[in-house]
């Protein structure tokens, strides 16, 4: 089994940007957490971060055929981008969208999500973890399917 995992602009900075929202945790730590729940849970791995929304829709486009299940926390693409929405449409790969802070409690623009229309569950306000509850959940999902 082959997950995605997509992160969008801004989060290369964790551990740096508003650590008070974000925790202290940095994308080289993220990645490794990622990278070790994928091994103890035998699934395989892709990690893939981009500040660009074109370069983000590439990526989504890339792994039609070729990916089980995706992963993304698009960051503020999340409140606008119907271009990140349609290439999860498009390939129709189950998603699940992330978000480290809890942004239905956050300001009123980070309460639209485009992208969560595509995405099968969404997993907001549990940090980093929330990522590898992601993983957990796509899991879950393919075995059933
Ligand atoms: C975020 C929330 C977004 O509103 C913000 O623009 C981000 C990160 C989160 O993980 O909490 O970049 O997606």
């Amino acid at each position: 089994m082959k997950i995605l995992v997509i992160n969008g602009p801004n989060l290369n900075m964790l551990g740096i940007r508003e650590p008070d929202i974000y925790g202290r945790t940095t994308y080289a730590d993220l990645c490794g957490l990622i990278e070790n729940h994928a091994a103890e849970t035998g699934v395989q791995v892709e990690l893939y971060q981009s500040n660009h929304e074109g370069d983000l829709v590439d990526k989504i486009q890339q792994a039609y055929e070729k990916t089980d299940g995706i992963v993304i926390n698009p960051g503020a693409y999340t409140h606008t981008s119907v271009a990140i929405l349609d290439a999860l449409k498009a390939v129709a790969i189950p998603a699940v969208e992330v978000h480290i802070s809890e942004v239905d409690k956050r300001e009123e623009f980070r309460q639209i999500s485009y992208v969560r229309l595509a995405c099968f569950a969404t997993i907001s306000g549990r940090g980093v973890n929330g990522y590898l509850e992601a993983m957990d959940l796509l899991r879950e999902r393919i075995h059933e399917s």
